[in-house]
C-alpha cells in the first residue's frame, strides 16, 4: 500500500543526499509517495516564512518526515528550522543510535552507544534577550514535564530493544535546579524500571570518557545543548559524521534526518557520504513496520562499504555520491 511522506531536501548537501536516499528506498521495494517542501533560506527567497505552515501541516498530515539539513545563519537571521521544527510538533526525543561498523577505520571498534537527547527545551528554548549593552541574557528552561517524558522514552526503548543500563549526562554540580530536576526526573522514571540499570556522569567527565573507553556504555540520556555535542562526539568515536543516522520522534510525527548538517563546504560536489541519512532511514522503516525493507536496506549498506570497500572520501574512498548509491542500488538488487 502507498504511503505519503513529506520531504524536506534542505540544503548545502541536503538535496544530494536526500535524492540518493529516495532512490535507494524504492529499490529496496517501498511505495512511497513524497510531498516535498522547500524550508529555510530557500523559503525566504521565494517570499516565504523560513518554516512555512504548509510544512508542519503537511507533517502533522502525514506523521513522517524524512528530512536533509538545513543552513542556520551565525548570530543573525531566523531561527534554526530543525529547533522551530522540533518544539512546533513536539517532536520530544532525538534519538541517535551510534555503533561501530566492522571493517571500517574508525578510532574505536565495538562502540555501540545510543543517544537519546531532550529536543524540545534547555538553552535551544531561544529565550535570549539584552539587558544593556554588553550583556546579554539566555534562558535555560528544564520543565519536570519534558524531561519525564524523554526519561520514559528512554527506559522504553532500552527495553524495546534489548538495552541494558541508561547513563544520564549532566551537570547538576553547577547547575542545581536546572540539571538537578533533570536528574531527579530521571531517577524517578528509573524506579519505574527495575530491570534496566540507571547511572548518571557529570557531562565533561563524560566527554573524558567517551574519547577513553566508549565501549563501556550503553545508552546516554542528555538534555538538548550537551546532547547536541556529545552526539556528535559519538559520530567521530565510529567513523564521523557522514554515518550517523538520527530520529526526531514524538507522540504523533517522527521526523528521520542524519546528525551531520548541510556541509557547505563540500555541497555542489557530488562528494558528500550519503549513508548517515540512508541509515537515518532504515531508522524511518523499522518505525513505520516495514522491517524486511529496513534489513534490506541496512544489508546492503554493509555489503557496499563493509565488504566490496565502496566508500566515500569522507570514509578514505574515492567515489562520490552518485556512484555510491548505485553501488547500494545493485547490493539490494544482488543480495
Ligand atoms: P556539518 O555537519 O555540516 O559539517 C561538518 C564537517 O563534516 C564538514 O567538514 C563537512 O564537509 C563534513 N560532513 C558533514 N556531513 C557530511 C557527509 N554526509 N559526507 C561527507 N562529509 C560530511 O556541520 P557545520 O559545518 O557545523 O554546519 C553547517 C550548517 O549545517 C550550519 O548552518 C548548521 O547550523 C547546519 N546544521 C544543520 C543540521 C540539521 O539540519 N539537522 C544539523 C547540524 C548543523
Amino acid at each position: 500500500m502507498s504511503r505519503t511522506i513529506t520531504l524536506l531536501p534542505g540544503d548545502g548537501i541536503g538535496p544530494e543526499v536526500t535524492a540518493a536516499t529516495v532512490r535507494v528506498l524504492e529499490a529496496v521495494g517501498t511505495d512511497f509517495e513524497w510531498e516535498s517542501h522547500i524550508v529555510g533560506a530557500e523559503a525566504v527567497q521565494q517570499g516565504e516564512a523560513p518554516l512555512p505552515t504548509a510544512v508542519t501541516d503537511s507533517i502533522r498530515r502525514n506523521k513522517i518526515c524524512l528530512k536533509g539539513p538545513v543552513t542556520t545563519p551565525v548570530g543573525k537571521g531566523f531561527r534554526s528550522i530543525n529547533v522551530q521544527l522540533r518544539q512546533a510538533l513536539e517532536l520530544y526525543a532525538n534519538l541517535r543510535p551510534t555503533k561501530s561498523i566492522p571493517g571500517l577505520d574508525a578510532r574505536f571498534k565495538g562502540v555501540d552507544l545510543v543517544v537519546v537527547r531532550e529536543n524540545t527545551e534547555g538553552l535551544y528554548s531561544g529565550i535570549e534577550h539584552q539587558v544593556v549593552p554588553g550583556v546579554v541574557e539566555s534562558l535555560k528552561i528544564i520543565t519536570e514535564k519534558a524531561s519525564t517524558r524523554v526519561a520514559e522514552f528512554a527506559f522504553e526503548y532500552a527495553r524495546a530493544n534489548g538495552r541494558k543500563r541508561i547513563t544520564a549526562v549532566h551537570k547538576a554540580n553547577i547547575m542545581k535546579l536546572s540539571d538537578g530536576l533533570f536528574l531527579d526526573c530521571f531517577r524517578r522514571v528509573a524506579e519505574r524500571y527495575s530491570d534496566i540499570e540507571a547511572d548518571d556522569r557529570i557531562i565533561d567527565a563524560m566527554c573524558m570518557n567517551l574519547v577513553i573507553r566508549p565501549e563501556a556504555y550503553d545508552m546516554l540520556l542528555l538534555e538538548n545543548l550537551y546532547g547536541d555535542i556529545v552526539s556528535d562526539l559519538c559520530s567521530g568515536l565510529v567513523g564521523g559524521l557522514g554515518v550517523s543516522p538520527g530520529a526526531n520522534i514524538g507522540e504523533r510525527e517522527a521526523v528521520f534526518e542524519a546528525v551531520h548538517g548541510s556541509a557547505p563546504d563540500i555541497a555542489g560536489l557530488g562528494v558528500a557520504n550519503p549513508m548517515a541519512l540512508m541509515r537515518s532511514a532504515v531508522l524511518m522503516l523499522h518505525h513505520l513496520g516495514l522491517s524486511d525493507e529496513g534489513e534490506r536496506l541496512s544489508t546492503a549498506l554493509k555489503q557496499v562499504v563493509v565488504i566490496d570497500k565502496v566508500r566515500t572520501r569522507d570514509l578514505g574512498g574515492t567515489v562520490g555520491t552518485h556512484e555510491f548509491t548505485e553501488a547500494v542500488v545493485r547490493a539490494i538488487d544482488t543480495p
